[in-house]
């Protein structure tokens, strides 16, 4: 009795023993990708496993890091979410991170770990003690080209990578399955984290990301970290940029949740400005497009007045398939004709700079109407990405890059007052001074005649007088 009462009990141990070794093995960590907070000494790690069931995870969620890729010898734990699908999502926030370091880091848990990446924090400081870059891309998608797009940003030095929206086309229409295929997110988040797994990513939502039922905007939301309590709108700081993400899926009228929100945060980014200069919004639908679908007018006329009284350096838009930059432009009216280039960059133009980023990958569209005059420069012939350069003297480089290589665009905004020419005050006053010597030469050989007439005036009366004595 004893006996078997022993053999159960180690039999029912090793079943357990059993169960717990892989309930905590998980599944091989997949799709990482990094995001920022708003605080800038933080990074998001986030990665999916596939799950046996569409409801638990049974995936641990842990990280290791440190500064020497032998050596991760800090660790932080984190939450995980699914939503009607395998792919379970993890998400962990690594705090109080160094400036201007690189961390190497692996995800995963007990029993599976990723192999170990590595990303580089950019400082920490609010105003920049070096330039930063930041990559701005839409409508990217799983083809070759957006692969191709992919790996050209790669080399590019990279802080950071805003994307406008329309990211894997996983929807109904998009994915071509007539419903939303979740399959096609996992294999673009696949495809995009040799990218991602290094340089953070930061999203704003596209028609592509709205899906039909049961799903919706919920992989787009489980997916994506980010800051603040909309997945939809919110803003950070990086260095000098003050980053803006609103939505053109969700009500944005005079007056909205959405509206009031980027009131509020353009005021406070406005009072911000000594230390945080550079305001950039980004969105999908564009509020200035000559391309096929055009400018999303009723979202210019709700919102395009707060860009322009917070005066917004740039908007970046995307959903057209192609590039096209504005002159700074508000209303279509056009508040400063110049273009921007290195000698004479852009200071204080008027109004934002509007661009249309959406050549990422997808098929391009052709610009069949004649071009507005609000738009300075469009092409859509070649598949590339778009990214800016601020400099730590106040300089912003914009540049759009095709994938051969070639720059498509660029020009330059200044935050430096330009010098006033001084030749011209310097001119009047020499002129001045050159009258004044002439004039002075006039009177000198004016007060040199009196003395000649005086003495012609002597002799003549000598001569008269001798003449008078002698008669
Ligand atoms: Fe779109």
């Amino acid at each position: 009795m004893y006996a078997k009462h022993l053999i159960c009990t180690v039999v029912i141990g090793f079943i357990g023993i059993f169960l717990i070794t892989i309930g905590a093995s998980g599944a091989e960590p997949e799709q990482i990708h990094l995001a920022v907070t708003e605080t800038q000494n933080e990074m998001v790690v986030q990665w999916g496993t596939e799950e046996d069931t569409q409801v638990s995870c049974n995936s641990p969620t842990e990280i290791e890091y440190g500064t020497e890729s032998d050596s991760l010898d800090m660790s932080q734990s984190g939450t995980n979410e699914m939503y009607d699908w395998t792919t379970c999502i993890h998400t962990v926030i690594l705090p109080e991170l160094e400036g201007d370091t690189t961390y190497y880091y692996r995800v995963g848990g007990t029993g599976e770990w990723s192999d170990v990446y590595s990303f580089t924090t950019h400082s920490t400081l609010l105003i920049a003690d070096n330039d930063i870059r930041i990559g701005a891309i839409a409508d990217h998608g799983t083809s070759s080209n957006a692969e191709e797009t992919t790996e050209n940003m790669l080399n590019a030095d990279l802080d950071l990578v805003i994307h406008a929206g329309d990211i894997s086309y996983a929807d109904d229409i998009g994915s071509g399955n007539g419903v939303g295929d979740q399959r096609v997110w996992d294999e673009y988040q696949n495809q995009i984290e040799v990218l991602a797994s290094q340089i953070p990513h930061m999203y704003a939502p596209g028609n592509h990301e709205e899906e039909g039922e049961p799903h919706g905007f919920e992989p787009y939301e489980t997916r994506f970290y980010s800051p603040g309590s909309s997945s939809f709108w919110y803003s950070f700081n990086f260095e000098g940029v003050h980053i803006i993400s609103l939505s053109t899926e969700h009500n944005y009228d005079v007056g909205s949740t959405q509206y009031s929100w980027l009131e509020n945060d353009l005021e406070a980014a406005q009072d911000n400005r000594e230390e945080v200069p550079w305001i950039v919004v980004f969105a999908h639908k564009p509020m200035y497009s000559s391309n096929n679908h055009g400018s999303e007018t009723e979202f210019r006329d709700a919102m395009e007045e707060l860009l322009y009284r917070y005066q917004v350096d740039l908007a970046i838009w995307g959903h057209d398939h192609g590039y096209e930059r504005s002159y700074p432009v508000y209303q279509e009216e056009i508040y400063s004709d110049m273009t921007g280039t290195e000698e004479e960059p852009y200071y204080q133009p008027g109004a934002t700079i509007h661009i249309v980023v959406g050549m990422a990958g997808r098929s391009l569209y052709d610009f069949e109407d004649p071009q507005p005059e609000w738009s300075y420069y469009r092409e859509a012939s070649d598949y590339g990405y778009t990214y800016f350069t601020v400099t730590n003297d106040g300089l912003l480089h914009y540049e759009y890059l095709r994938n051969d290589g070639t720059v498509g665009d660029d020009f330059w905004i200044t935050k430096n007052e330009p010098e006033e020419e001084p030749e011209v005050v310097i001119d009047e006053e020499e002129n001045n001074n050159e009258n004044l010597t002439d004039e002075s030469n006039n009177v000198s050989k004016e007060n040199e005649i009196p003395p000649i007439g005086m003495l012609t005036t002597i002799i003549t009366i000598l001569i008269v007088s001798s003449a008078r004595k002698r008669s």
